[in-house]
């Protein structure tokens, strides 16, 4: 392996008893983004994600549906593969726990830990709940009954195998005390140290007998039980390291690639990580993971996703309706990644209006359509530019530097680099109103070339900043502005590419393409405007007048104007052509011939609605309306000032 440090990262393996929804692609997109960001640093990356496959819940949903469990397993898998294929997520490798290269390393540090004397069997007595198929303590009893379904239970004595955790406990205090981002964010490793001073760990059942549950790994030292599901799943991080890294065949590079970087979790499973992962890791004298990092949990429209209230968030239907970048950016946006956050369609179709279309979209179709008019669309480096970076290249050199802040990324805060990529857009969009290219285009062609360059250039940096994020969206603005490879292959391993002075060794020649991000009618909108007319007809109908404000007739501007020329409009009956002084002359198409001839208005003082959107009548423009009265029978009367008022009164 070559390049930087390695990068380890890993999901949760998804349970394959239900379909994937938003919280199963939040991780994933978040591994990836990490991912992406690394390859291109050009560190050595190993991206995991999978399927955790054995255990009740999945014997349960193969058990109602009539198939064996591994059977269901691989019906499951797809769906999460097809999604994350959706999600352009680019796992190195897909763990499956019934993988016998999985079974075999699971087995193999059992019996390393049984070996070692970590491992007790002892006899266990419970509360079981049959129909949850789970244990309770006496005291988690609610009225004698189970404190999850209100069922009664029944007390069982068993046999198990227990991992001795209770002796590591003050080890592990040590470890998070001593290394603050072991766990990630830190009111989540506040939350792990209080409950690890406060409690007395106890140990860990790590077997289930055969007899209650069939679908699972054998223990190798006793094959009348199988592995509790959560020893079988935490241990997927380290054997893929053994079979599924690449170069993993190498005994050295397997070795290579323990400890992981990151383990992304949902603050839900953090426990099981950081209480049973971190001393089982030290009970096998394995070197601990870099950083835990907890995410807080998604509601939707306020209310807890569940399938009972039906409002599970479905990835694939988001994605489809709005496209897989727009649902990428929005999640990686809204909410700074360890907090809870509320989804909406709504808040998404903001966010898509706002900083996709609006800021971003906007940007790059301003610049294409005045590359393509001023330049053909091909971009130079001006003359003896480099020497002299303006005040905006200074500003994208610097924001670009905080894109790459090592904090940010190791500490995944996630929002923050989106606003700053979103300041290097904004600026750029500033700086266009700034230089006013348009006017430049009529007499300065070195300055308008010197502004086109530096926007060629902060669109390439935002390309390069979004694609870890948007990845599609970023190769689509590279090829946009003229970039002849696909972003992610150029851009591998070459972090030179972010310097403000970097230049393909090609002449570029943007070539313009769709829009990124069209703007989204707000879903209901339409709608809202029907029932709105209705309304009004509706109170037409009663009688009922609308009411306006007096800051509604203030805005229309009324002007005493006298007729200066009248003529008929050919071929028309009823258009008289007018000429009419307001205060300065303007042309007037008034519907009036039938009553009036066009002699007898010269020289009348009329009123004149003076603020009116020019029409054309007939292909004639008429800018603004002389106000007439029309009653049942049909008579017209122009209005007219019964005292003497000079021309360019307002009429109020
Ligand atoms: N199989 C275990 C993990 C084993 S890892 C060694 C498991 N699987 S799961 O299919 O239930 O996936 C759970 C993941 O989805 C967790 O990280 C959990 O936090 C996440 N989420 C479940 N609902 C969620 C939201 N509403 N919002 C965000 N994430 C949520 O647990």
């Amino acid at each position: 392996m070559t390049g930087g440090d390695k990068f380890y990262v890993t999901t949760p393996i998804y349970y394959v008893n239900d379909i994937p929804h938003i919280g199963h692609a939040y991780t994933t997109i978040a591994a990836d983004i990490l991912a992406r960001y690394n390859r291109l640093q050009g560190n050595p990356v190993f991206f995991l994600t999978g399927t955790d496959e054995h255990g009740q819940k999945v014997e349960k949903a193969a058990q109602e549906r009539g198939r064996a469990p591994k059977e269901q397993a691989d019906i499951m898998v797809g769906n999460f593969k097809g999604l994350w294929d959706k999600l352009n997520i680019s796992n190195d490798a897909f763990i499956r726990t019934t993988d016998p290269r999985h079974i075999k390393t699971v087995q193999g540090l059992m019996q390393m830990l049984w070996d070692k004397g970590e491992i007790e069997k002892r006899g266990y007595s419970g509360w079981y709940c049959t129909p949850d198929e789970r244990f309770w303590t006496e005291k988690d009893l609610v009225d004698g009954k189970c404190p999850d379904c209100g069922r009664p239970v029944e007390q069982i004595h068993e046999e198990n195998y227990f991992f001795l955790m209770s002796k590591y406990q003050e080890r592990l205090i040590r470890h998070v005390e001593d290394d603050p981002d072991y766990i990630l964010p830190e009111t989540r490793r506040n939350e792990v140290l209080g409950f690890l001073k406060n409690n007395t760990l106890g140990d860990l059942c790590i077997s289930r007998p055969i007899s209650r549950l069939s679908w699972g790994i054998p223990l190798p030292f006793d094959d009348t039980f199988v592995t509790y599901v959560w020893f079988d799943a935490l241990v997927n991080y380290f054997s893929a390291t053994r079979y599924l890294a690449p170069g993993a065949e190498n005994a050295r590079l397997g070795e290579f690639w323990w400890p992981a970087t990151h383990h992304l979790v949902g603050k839900d499973i953090l426990t099981t990580h950081a209480v049973y992962w971190s001393t089982m890791l030290m009970a096998l004298n394995l070197p601990l993971p870099r950083n835990i990092f907890a995410h807080g949990w998604w509601t939707v429209d306020g209310r807890k996703m569940s399938k009972s209230l039906g409002n599970v968030v479905d990835p694939n239907a988001i994605a489809d309706k709005y496209g897989v970048d727009a649902f990428r950016y929005f999640l990686f946006r809204e909410v700074p990644f360890g907090l809870d956050g509320d989804f909406s369609e709504e808040a998404l179709v903001r966010r898509i209006n706002t900083d996709l279309a609006n800021d971003l979209g906007n940007l790059l179709s301003r610049f294409l359509t005045m590359a393509e008019k001023y330049f053909d669309g091909a971009i130079e480096t001006p003359a003896a530019y480099l020497t002299v970076p303006n005040e905006f290249a200074t500003r994208c050199i610097d924001m670009t530097g905080r894109v790459h802040n090592e904090r940010d990324w190791s500490h995944l805060h996630f929002n923050l680099i989106l606003e700053t990529i979103w300041e290097l857009i904004r600026a750029s969009n500033n700086y266009i109103a700034r230089t006013e290219p348009w006017k430049l285009a009529k007499g300065n062609p070195d300055g308008l070339k010197r502004v086109m360059f530096d926007l060629w250039n902060a669109l390439r940096l935002v390309a390069l900043s979004i694609y870890p994020f948007m990845p599609a969206t970023a190769e689509n603005m590279w090829k946009q502005i003229g970039l002849k490879a696909l972003a992610g292959e150029v851009m591998q391993g070459r972090p030179e590419i972010f310097a403000w002075d970097w230049m393909p060794a090609y002449e570029i020649k943007i070539s313009k393409g769709e829009q990124l991000f069209p703007r989204i009618e707000k879903s209901g909108e339409h709608v809202r405007k029907k029932e709105q007319k209705k309304e009004k007809a509706h109170m037409a109908e009663q009688g009922v007048r609308e009411l306006i404000g007096i800051e509604d007739f203030a805005k229309v501007e009324l002007k005493v104007g006298m007729v200066i020329s009248a003529e008929r409009v050919e071929k028309s009956e009823k258009l008289i052509k007018l000429k009419v002084d307001t205060g300065e002359e303007r042309q007037i198409v008034a519907g009036i011939g039938k009553a009036y001839d066009p002699e007898c208005l010269i020289g009348k003082k009329i009123v004149v609605v003076a603020n009116l959107k020019p029409a054309k009548l007939m292909g004639i423009e008429s800018q603004g309306m002389l106000l007439a009265a029309t009653d049942d029978e049909g008579t017209l009367s122009i209005l007219s000032l019964d005292r003497d008022v000079k021309q360019g009164a307002r009429v109020k």
